[in-house]
């Protein structure tokens, strides 16, 4: 089971779709990273909470279908993220399940680092 696989689409700011097979248990920052998805600034701080250029925005309908709610930190976080949205996530923070095949994922038109 472990290395069972969702697939995942990026949608990215020129339109472009990416779709991807992504590793149950990675977070959506792992997979921009492992698949070489070449997203500029993204992921500055490696996940720690601390830069919001993972910023994602969600499908109302996959919003919902997250099992997790922000924590705290995250929200304070995203209040930072450039364009911030009802449906919008930080994806360093979103652990991928077998529920989430089929999740798509707008990339933000621009990224703001929050550590600049
Ligand atoms: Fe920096 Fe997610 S990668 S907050």
């Amino acid at each position: 089971l472990k290395d069972e696989k969702v697939t995942v689409t990026f949608v990215l700011n020129d339109g472009k779709s990416l779709e991807t097979q992504a590793k149950i248990g990675d977070t959506l920052l792992d997979v921009v990273v492992n698949n070489d998805l070449n997203i500029e600034g993204y992921g500055a701080c490696e996940g720690t909470l601390t830069c919001s250029t993972c910023h994602v925005i969600l499908k109302q309908e996959d919003y919902d279908r997250l099992p997790e709610e922000p924590s705290d930190e995250e929200r304070d976080m995203l209040d930072l993220a450039y364009g911030l949205t009802d449906t919008s996530r930080l994806g360093c923070q979103i652990t991928l399940t077998k529920d989430l095949d089929g999740l798509v994922i707008q990339v933000p038109e621009t990224i703001n680092d929050a550590r600049s």
